[in-house]
């Protein structure tokens, strides 16, 4: 059956000293109280070599917020997928709306990422969601079903590997949290969208994340819903405290 997941999106915040010691300070709290849940926590790239020794890999796993759509070579500031799991991080956040709307990422562009990092075994957290105007129009459905198209492609075994992220646009980072129907709603969708393409089994192995303003506060009633299997979380996986209090809403 499929996994329960929370995982942390650091964004481009904590300098290295801050992230170890975030780091450090989390795998404690979890050492001390083991999560009944997967936990990742994806750092910016110059942390990652650092982190990985750090933490408990029983415990937490470790992963990047994206990586290049090339193999290696001259492409001047760019990170490869090898280079990411050569550092002991397991995990890729892929297609974050971010990326998407600031550095133009495409679904054919991330497909070329969710290829290269499987092909170095770590396994992408796949981002699909609507922007307000989309939600306003009630487009999302037809929204995230295009994004799907650059995880379709795989086989059915590479896509066993895939973590989904439903990320509604308008809810990230502005307080505004999709309601647990708005997101049991589409997250089935999602799931029905896999199991047409898949199956059925495959569908039901599939972890699919909630994520945009997710917090201690909220994250049970997410996280209740029959086809919500965990979070993705930005601001809240910044301190321990609100972190761990979204991973305990799985006690
Ligand atoms: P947020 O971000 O939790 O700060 O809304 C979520 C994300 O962008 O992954």
């Amino acid at each position: 059956m499929r996994k329960n997941i929370v995982a942390g999106n650091w964004k481009m915040n904590k300098n290295l000293q801050e992230g170890i010691a975030l780091a450090k300070e989390l795998n404690e709290a979890l050492a001390a109280d083991k999560p009944n849940c997967d936990v990742v926590i994806c750092t910016p790239f110059i942390h990652l070599a650092s982190v990985t020794p750090i933490v408990d890999s029983a415990v937490i796993g470790v992963g990047a917020e994206n990586c290049a759509d090339k193999v290696s070579g001259a492409y001047t500031g760019e990170v490869s997928a090898e280079m990411v799991a050569s550092t002991g991080a397991q995990y890729v956040i892929l297609g974050h709306s971010e990326r998407r709307a600031y550095y133009g990422e495409t679904v054919e562009i991330l497909e070329e990422k969710v290829k290269l990092a499987l092909a170095n075994n770590l396994k992408p957290i796949f981002c699909i969601g609507e922007v307000l105007e989309e939600r306003e129009a009630n487009k999302q459905n037809e929204v995230v079903a295009a994004q799907m198209a650059s995880v379709f492609s795989l086989s059915a075994e590479d896509f066993g590997k895939v973590i989904l992220a439903y990320e509604p646009v308008w809810a990230i980072g502005t307080g505004k949290t999709a309601t647990p129907e708005q997101a049991q709603e589409i997250h089935a969708y999602i799931r029905s969208l896999v199991a047409e393409k898949y199956g059925q089994e495959v569908a039901d192995n599939t972890s699919i994340l909630y994520g945009g303003s997710c917090k201690p506060s909220n994250a049970k009633e997410l996280f209740a819903n029959p086809d919500v299997d965990g979070g993705l979380i930005g601001g809240a996986a910044l301190q321990v405290a609100d972190f761990k209090g979204i991973i305990d809403a799985f006690k």
